[in-house]
């Protein structure tokens, strides 16, 4: 075996641009984002330490769910433009003081979900740009002093979920001047005490204290008298909670508060709003504090706050409320009353709300629409979602003429009548999804003549009638998945000729559905999903009437599907009528042949998923109509090899996914056929750790244009010797022997450098290999010169393994040389002693008229026969002629085949037999191969007597 390593930097040497940053990290994938930002992305790759060699301009750098422990001073060294860093989901219980001195830049840090118990004065030294700190989920339980001094432009600290115990361990904190919003929630804090800190940032203004054991509330100095926000909800300690505020006005600037979930009663909560009485409150959450209406708290709530706008209610326990409670309150805009047990209201309840906008009555125990909701004319947003509504009335929308948006989803709605919707003349968004409607059967009324999105998804439509959305001239957006639809009457879309986004996925949606004219109407039609749906064909033939011809504005279109229910057959002209698309997602969906005219009609096409599907044999003009491909997707199809990129038209694609394939040989062809390629993804597929992948090796750790996604984690499968070994520690070295090389030593000046380079270097072992490919070349063109004078020693070089010998010396010899009289050459019977075994194997092969190569998985694995093949190719290549005669010995299955890339472009043009296992066929095979070593026999050849054997015989 020999080891290559300089001849090998030597090459690379020569054909490597220096300069360039590979794109392909062991660990990272790289982004560019908006052309001008670099993204790096390395989450979620077992990573114990900053990766070292990431390209110098990073924008961002996503380091998330790995386990790095600590952080060092020389991490971030090289990474000086950095802006986002994201760290979290590490174990790092360890920050080197100046870590981060030289990413001056940062704006936003992510340490959450780490161990860091401490945060030291020098940590986060440089950091003078960052806004955002992110800390929650750690177990940080000291915060030194100085730990923030520097930060000089941080507005938003999170230390949620760590340790903290007392306010007064958070003084860096209230350092930070520049400080707007502290998140302090989920820790230890036991006292809420303002007395604890000295001052606190001028322009704090919001503080979530939540989900602390809080026992005591006081507040008795003005430092929070800034604050807008202040979140105490799902305060619970073993006691109860202690409220001091010695001045209302010591916290005069306060317009939110959330005390949802406190471990307070109605009375106390009430009376802790009355106190706050130096403000106006704007917003109040009083959730998930068991409250009913008999707490009369919403009636002080009102009393106090008259001004308030968002009162938030849910998740409480009102069954209703009483009468005239909102009467203060009007200047409500925002009332949330979900997930209560509200089964009937006061009908005059909202009446005094007239800047009422979004009312939610969500999850409720509603059966019909409460008249409470009707004639409240400002109202935009009503959500009646999740109860149990199963009729709506003619009235029951009366007067609501600024309603926007109406969500009755989760209902047991199973018919709309069209005069429901009478008043809603400013309607954009109605929603019945999750209902039980089986039919719409009258069309919608044109009141609703502003109505954007209608949602009628799982509901248990089995048909669509004709006409019944043809007064919907403004509707986007038409959802009518997981339904049970399987006939829509030609004309059902006739209207919509805004509609953009049709969705229909889902349903029992045949072929026989698309009649013709069905989609017409949709002429400015972008998207339509039809995944899920049960559409197959008995043949891939031409269809008379192509389904989408009318849609001529569609740019994307989605047919994934289940592969039980899938498009087998996939007619040729199926996507006929497509002249605007860019976008096609037909994944598992079985189909197992493209016509190479499937796509002739998609000429705009930039977009394509066929992933888990049956496409193992991909044609070569298949892509060839579709120049403008960007992105290939092609996973889990069986396919063996990437040929049809060569002769696509492929030349902007920028990502081609092929992953769970069994790809095993990226050819230089196939690479130099996609040169916009900035992302390739191979994921789990069979590759040959063999001197065919070596371009496909070299390129993918070197190129700088493409990132080969997860390459160091690409497996060989074969040859057997090195299964399961990673693809990239594949020692090319031993590759050498190559056409190209053999050219390029040609070049004698390099060959006389590469002498010299073997001289200096001394190293034994390296001048012998180099003396001898020389020697080879040479002898090579001596022997050439030599054969035409002199002619042949012997008819057959014969080339095999020690194993096969057995087979040699008592089937293959006694016939060729004693029957049919051919004079054989052998290794151990005929090479010369004193010479090289190269030199050997050189001379024999040109003194021979042919070569034999006898195949098995033995000789396939040895190294010294392939590089017979080698030169027995040369001459090959070289003269032309019929040569090189192929006997497989076995059945070898082509994945075991194909690291021998070569040999298999030589079965497709050379001369191959193959032992048969039956007896009474050995008699023809010998016929067979004796007819093969006539070939080329004087005259004879120019007209070969052998017939070629069909390529379907290949093994
Ligand atoms: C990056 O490019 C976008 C648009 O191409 C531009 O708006 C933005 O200002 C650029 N940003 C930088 C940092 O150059
Ligand atoms: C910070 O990291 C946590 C944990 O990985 C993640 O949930 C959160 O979304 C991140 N924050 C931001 C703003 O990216
Ligand atoms: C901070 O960021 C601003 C832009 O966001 C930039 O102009 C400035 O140079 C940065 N400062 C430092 C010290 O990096
Ligand atoms: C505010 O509340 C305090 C304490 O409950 C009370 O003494 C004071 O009179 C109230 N002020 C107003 C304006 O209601």
């Amino acid at each position: 075996m020999f080891s290559l390593r300089l001849v090998s930097t030597l090459l690379l040497f020569f054909s490597q641009d220096q300069r360039v940053t590979p794109y392909s990290f062991e660990k990272c994938e790289v982004h560019e984002v908006l052309g001008n930002r670099t993204k790096v992305l390395c989450y979620n790759r077992n990573l114990k330490n900053v990766p070292s060699h990431l390209p110098g301009k990073v924008d961002a750098l996503d380091l998330s769910n790995n386990k790095i422990r600590s952080l060092w001073r020389t991490d971030f060294r090289n990474l000086g433009h950095l802006q986002v860093l994201n760290i979290s989901q590490n174990k790092i219980e360890h920050i080197e003081g100046g870590a981060f001195i030289h990413t001056s830049y940062l704006e936003f840090l992510n340490l959450t979900a780490n161990r860091l118990t401490l945060l030291s004065s020098s940590m986060f030294d440089g950091l003078t740009n960052l806004t955002v700190l992110m800390l929650g989920n750690n177990q940080i339980l000291k915060i030194e002093p100085y730990a923030f001094a520097h930060l000089e432009k941080l507005k938003v600290i999170d230390l949620s979920s760590n340790r903290l115990y007392t306010m007064n361990a958070m003084l860096a904190v209230f350092k930070v001047e520049s400080l707007q919003e502290l998140h302090i929630k989920d820790n230890d804090l036991q006292n809420f005490s303002t007395k604890q800190i000295i001052s606190v940032p001028e322009q704090l203004r919001e503080l979530d204290a939540s989900h602390n054991p809080i026992s005591l509330i006081d507040v008795t100095t003005s430092v929070l008298q800034s604050l807008s926000s202040l979140d105490l909800s799902f305060s619970i300690p073993n006691i109860s909670i202690i409220w001091l505020i010695q001045d209302p006005c010591f916290l005069k600037g306060l317009k939110t508060l959330f005390l949802g979930g406190i471990a307070m009663k109605p009375p106390a909560i009430s009376e802790v709003i009355q106190m706050i009485n130096c403000t106006w409150l704007e917003a109040i959450h009083l959730n998930q504090l068991h409250l009913t209406e008999t707490d009369g708290l919403i009636e002080q709530v009102c009393l106090r706050h008259g001004n308030v706008e968002t009162l938030n209610l849910q998740h409480n326990l009102f069954t209703s409320v009483n009468e005239g409670a909102f009467e203060n309150c009007t200047h409500l805009r925002y009332l949330n009353m979900a997930f209560n047990k509200l089964k009937v209201l006061p009908m005059t309840l909202f009446q005094s709300l007239h800047s009422l906008k979004l009312l939610s009555l969500a999850n409720n125990k509603f059966t019909m629409v409460p008249n409470a909701t009707s004639n409240m004319a400002s109202l935009e947003c009503l959500d009646l979602s999740f109860n149990k509504i199963y009729r709506i009335l003619p009235d029951d929308f009366a007067h609501l003429n600024n309603l926007k948006s109406l969500y009755a989803t989760g209902n047991r709605i199973s018919r709309v009548h069209s005069n429901i919707f009478g008043d809603l003349h400013s309607l954009q968004e109605l929603n019945l999804e999750i209902n039980l409607l089986t039919e719409i059967d009258e069309p919608f009324p044109g009141s609703l003549k502003n109505l954007e999105t209608l949602i009628l998804r799982q509901n248990k439509l089995d048909s669509i009638k004709k006409d019944v959305f043809k007064n919907l001239t403004s509707l986007l957006v038409l959802n009518l998945a997981d339904n049970q639809i399987a006939a829509i009457e030609p004309g059902a879309f006739e209207g919509l000729s805004n509609l953009q986004s049709l969705v229909l996925g889902s349903n029992k949606i045949t072929k026989d559905t698309f009649q013709e004219g069905l989609f017409q109407g949709l002429s400015s039609l972008v998207e339509l999903d039809l995944f899920n749906n049960y559409i197959s064909y008995k043949s891939s033939k031409m269809l008379a009437n192509p389904p989408f011809k009318l849609l001529k504005s569609l740019n994307k279109f989605n047919i994934n599907s289940q592969r039980h229910n899938g498009l087998e057959n996939f007619p040729v002209n199926f996507l006929e009528g497509l002249q605007s698309i860019v976008q096609i997602h037909a994944g598992n969906l079985a189909i197992s042949f493209l016509d190479p005219k499937t796509f002739k009609y998609t000429p705009t096409l930039e977009e394509l998923d066929l992933s888990d599907n049956s496409l193992n044999n991909v044609s070569n003009m298949l892509f060839w109509p579709v120049p403008n491909l960007r992105e290939l997707h092609l996973n889990k199809n069986g396919l063996n090899s990437l040929s049809f990129v060569s002769h696509g038209n492929l030349s902007k694609l920028t990502l081609f996914r092929g992953a769970e394939n069994q790809i095993d040989v990226i050819t230089k062809e196939q690479i130099r056929a996609l040169p916009a390629l900035g992302f390739l993804d191979l994921r789990e597929n069979t590759f040959a750790c063999s001197c065919s992948n070596e371009m496909f090796l070299n390129w993918s750790l070197k190129d700088p244009k493409t990132q080969v996604l997860h390459f160091y984690q690409y497996i060989c499968a074969s040859p057997s010797t090195q299964k399961g070994q990673k693809l990239w520690t594949f020692e090319t070295s031993s590759c050498i022997i190559d056409y190209g090389f053999i050219l390029y030593i040609t070049n004698t000046s390099a060959a006389i450098l590469l002498m010299l380079i073997c001289f200096i270097y001394q190293w034994r072992l390296h001048m012998i290999y180099s003396y001898h490919l020389l020697l080879a070349y040479f002898i090579d063109k001596r022997e050439k010169r030599k054969e035409r004078v002199m002619g042949y020693a012997y008819d057959a070089f014969l080339s095999y393994n020690t194993h096969n010998e057995e087979w040699v010396i008592n089937d293959l010899l006694p016939v060729l040389e004693n029957q049919y009289h051919w004079k054989l050459c052998l290794h151990h019977r005929d090479f010369e002693p004193g010479r090289s075994i190269l030199e050997n194997i050189v001379n024999n092969i040109y003194m021979s008229r042919k070569t034999i190569c006898i195949i098995s998985r033995h000789y396939l694995e040895s190294e010294w026969c392939s590089k017979e093949i080698q030169v027995a190719s040369f001459r090959l290549f070289d003269e032309n002629k019929d040569v090189l005669i192929l006997i497989f010995l076995e059945d070898i299955p082509s994945e075991y085949l194909s690291p021998y890339h070569r040999m298999r472009k030589l079965i497709r043009k050379k001369t191959y037999l193959k032992w048969p296992q039956d007896e009474k066929e050995v008699a023809l095979f010998w016929q067979k191969l004796d007819m093969a070593m006539k070939t080329g026999e004087g005259k004879e050849e120019e007209h070969p007597i052998l017939p070629r054997f069909a390529s379907d015989e290949v093994p």
